[in-house]
């Protein structure tokens, strides 16, 4: 996930005081992002609850030839926040004719890290990074080739964090920015038996736990908070009738918080909900995405817990 350590602070505050002034406490997940909080995702990516990541590569690993035989030769892949190296290698190693490769992230530092790597490792594939934040309308380079197929590369199940608007927003975005004809690879995590499901947002080494607590930190860090991370306690469920696993933090007595010159008060057991991953079926997804995309082929795990989705624009 991309490092936000060079976050607009001015907005951040805005965010946070407006989310934290809710009757039911609010912050934005983004917020999780700063460069201890990527590790920590790293992190939870390689625990065993936390199946996604593993079920991602199982599904690329297994089907790779038939998914680089969709998206074809001499194609603009474009991916959509910096994917985890692993992916992204995972799919230049295998896209021999790769023509054009666009990374978009908002954090600059973070991805020409990267691009000067990818470029040492593959120099035949043009790499052009894209500073932007994609949930908001942006350019892409455009291609000396006007009849160049553009496929979006969307893995992770990053669109789950996202609720149902913000999920159609940004397939709107994504379908307004990519020509007519562009096709999208996105990776989407299933609705399945919620011990399983909690399980992975509520690891026995207590590394979720960190993670979401160290939203806590970032904001004492970036906006001068007294957030004591002791008095907060992880919560993580599944909320069956959201479809939705919540992450909440608890706070463990009646307290009042300083960030810069606002104070915000918390009951005894009062929560800050900090995040959301939705869990789709195949038809709700299908229905998600119907007014830009249709569903040309899934591919799922050999559990059915996670799908790789190839969607092509309507
Ligand atoms: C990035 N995203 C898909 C993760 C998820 O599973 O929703 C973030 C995460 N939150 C807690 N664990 C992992």
């Amino acid at each position: 996930m991309e490092d936000l350590s060079s976050v607009d602070t001015s907005l951040m505050q805005k965010e946070v005081l407006e989310g934290l002034s809710k009757p039911q406490k609010r912050l934005p997940s983004k917020y999780f992002y700063d460069t201890k909080g990527s590790d920590l995702f790293e992190q939870i990516t390689r625990l065993d609850e936390y199946y996604l990541t593993d079920c991602e590569k199982e599904i690329l690993q297994n089907n790779i030839k038939e998914i680089s035989d969709r998206i074809g030769p001499e194609v603009m892949l474009i991916e959509l926040g910096s994917g985890s190296s692993y992916k992204t290698r995972f799919l230049l190693e295998e896209l021999t004719d790769l023509s054009t490769y666009i990374p978009v992230d908002i954090s600059e530092e973070f991805l020409l890290k990267n691009v000067n790597q990818l470029r040492l490792e593959y120099p035949k594939i043009s790499i052009i990074p894209v500073f932007a934040d994609y949930t908001s309308h942006f350019e892409l380079p455009v291609s000396e080739n006007s009849s160049q197929k553009q496929v979006a590369f969307f893995p992770g199940s990053t669109i789950g964090n996202f609720d149902p608007e913000e999920a159609w927003a940004f397939l709107n975005n994504v379908a307004d920015i990519t020509a007519e004809d562009s096709e999208m690879l996105i990776g989407v995590d299933l609705k399945k038996d919620t011990d399983v499901l909690q399980a992975a947002y509520n690891d026995q080494q207590g590394i979720t736990a960190q993670f979401n607590k160290n939203i806590l930190m970032h904001l004492n860090r970036v906006l001068d908070a007294n957030f004591d991370i002791e008095q907060f306690r992880h919560k993580a469920f599944y909320n069956e009738d959201a479809g939705r696993i919540e992450m909440h933090l608890v706070s463990s007595q009646k307290q009042t918080v300083i960030i810069g010159d606002k104070t915000i008060d918390f009951e005894e057991d009062e929560s800050i909900h900090t995040e959301n991953s939705y869990k789709y079926s195949l038809e709700e997804f299908e229905e998600l995405v119907a007014d830009w995309y249709s569903v040309e082929k899934v591919w799922t795990d050999e559990k059915d817990y996670f799908s790789l989705q190839y969607l092509i624009k309507k």
